[in-house]
């Protein structure tokens, strides 16, 4: 094969989670864009889920296919019964996925690789998967490699024998200690590392799975970020040292992506737009925590009280499941009629669409990597309640690094006359007007970075280019 002679296919696997599977979407539709042929492969549970919500839509990218892009999909199990309750026994789920997962994926590489062998095969894979190398090996792939996160939450487990060397692993809960020798990073507290790098982090699988992924990884033969430049570039540069790391998000809002329109969303959505349509600009707080964390009745409480005590209006996402005992009974009693008018309770929404309503003026986040982009897109400041994994260490970025964002509290011992002062405060006190103003900013490089020649555009054809080297 010669140089430029490749003929590309890209066979992608995300995790099976909201917050991966989103950023997925939005590069197999780059790649498809690209000239390259894309087999996008949901998890039989992710797929049945939106086939009860879409019907025969739930093939994901049939109009981007109408629209000429070559882009398949495809179903694998992952060992477990489609009844299993994967959102509420997670850790469960994630065993089987670490361990049954990998033969499944590698028995489907195989039949597709015979089935239709004309092409030239590379395994597109999310950072999380410890098992790609072997299967990239085995298939004589190249491997690429997608951290749907920020650079700083890769660079720390990526230099996972530093923080042993230096006893930062585990971190001790009660610990408050700089790490300041992570290339690239500056400095980070230990409270705002990612909870599987703590102590009481420990007992989960996460832990175990992430030490393997971060060690597989550095077989990975290209890496993508779903950050841009802009946004970390010390911490960027630093990892180019080691291996070939390309900045191109944030993926999900490529303006030229947007007329292959997808519905990605594993629950129904809400419509909230009448609702906002009656509030004036910027006066309305949108509070979510994202598709995937569980809390307790107790802190739902209080943020409900904490909310209806600010007098500020809002629309609260609370998702079926959210807390950790499975009850479905999470607010306090009576309090659809306290918060009458003032607030709107849905279990789903579509965040882009409340995060761009005019009337919308700040987000109550536990800062998820895709709702973090999601309200620098729309130019929307945070007030940040951050609960695990990355979310620490984004809300550290939000606040210090990016400063369009603010701390509500920590941990579980919410109060909620406290909550209401944080709340005002931010929705119409001093700073939160150059709160707006930074996130403004962060919007306008966003929308810089993703046009053409931006940096995350160049760096996309930067990488079509080294992936072509690579395959050749
Ligand atoms: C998970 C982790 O918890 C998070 O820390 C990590 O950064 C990404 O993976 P999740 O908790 O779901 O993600 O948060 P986030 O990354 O913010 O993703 C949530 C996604 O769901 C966003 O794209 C958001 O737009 C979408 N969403 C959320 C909706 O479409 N509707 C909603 O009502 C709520």
């Amino acid at each position: 094969m010669g140089m430029g002679k490749v003929n590309g296919h890209a066979i992608m696997i995300s995790l099976p989670h909201q917050g991966h599977i989103n950023p997925f979407i939005y590069l197999a539709l780059k790649f498809a864009s690209k000239g390259f042929t894309v087999t996008f492969v949901h998890l039989e549970s992710v797929h049945h889920k939106l086939l009860s919500k879409l019907g025969p839509q739930a093939d994901l990218f049939s109009q981007a296919r109408h629209s000429g892009l070559d882009i398949r999909y495809a179903t694998i199990g992952d060992g477990l019964p489609l009844e299993f309750d994967r959102d509420l026994h997670f850790e469960e789920h994630w065993g089987v996925i670490m361990r049954d997962f990998p033969s499944l994926v590698d028995e489907f590489v195989g039949e597709l690789m015979r089935s239709d062998p004309d092409f030239d095969y590379f395994l597109m894979t999310d950072t999380f998967y410890p098992w790609p190398p072997a299967v990239a090996r085995k298939y004589n792939l190249v491997n690429v490699s997608f951290w749907t996160q920020t650079a700083l939450t890769f660079a720390l487990p990526y230099h996972w024998h530093l923080l042993e060397q230096n006893g930062h692993f585990p971190c001790k809960d009660d610990m408050e200690e700089e790490i300041d020798y992570i290339p690239g990073v500056g400095q980070i507290n230990t409270k705002d590392v990612m909870s599987y790098l703590k102590e009481s982090g420990l007992a989960s699988i996460v832990t175990k799975a992430m030490a393997a992924a971060l060690d597989a990884v550095k077989s990975a033969d290209l890496i993508l970020h779903n950050t841009m430049l802009e946004l970390e570039p010390e911490t960027l540069s630093a990892l180019n040292e080691h291996q070939p790391n390309y900045a191109v998000g944030p993926v999900n809002f490529s303006k030229s992506l947007h007329s292959h329109t997808v519905s990605n969303s594993l629950w129904s959505e809400a419509d909230c737009t009448d609702w906002l349509q009656s509030k004036p600009p910027a006066s309305v707080l949108y509070v979510s925590f994202g598709s995937f964390i569980h809390t307790t009745k107790q802190v739902i409480e209080e943020l409900a009280h904490g909310l209806f005590l600010s007098g500020v209006d809002f629309v609260w996402v609370i998702r079926p499941g959210i807390l950790s005992c499975g009850n479905t009974d999470v607010l306090p009693e009576g309090f659809g009629d306290m918060i009458e008018g003032k607030g709107l309770v849905v279990p789903w929404c579509n965040q882009m669409r409340v995060l761009s309503n005019p009337a919308v003026g700040g987000f109550l986040s536990h800062c998820g990597w895709n709702s973090t982009l999601e309200s620098m897109w729309c130019g929307v400041s945070m007030i940040c309640y951050p609960i695990a994994y990355d979310q620490t260490a984004n809300r550290k970025l939000v606040i210090e690094k990016w400063k369009f964002g603010v701390n509500l509290c920590d941990g579980e011992s919410l109060d909620r006359v406290e909550i209401a002062e944080k709340i005002k405060g931010f929705m119409s006190g001093a700073s939160s007007d150059s709160l707006r103003q930074e996130a403004s900013k962060l919007k306008v490089a966003m929308e810089k970075a993703l046009e053409i020649n931006g940096s995350s555009d160049r760096t996309f054809d930067q990488f079509v280019e080294d992936l072509k080297v690579k395959m050749d």
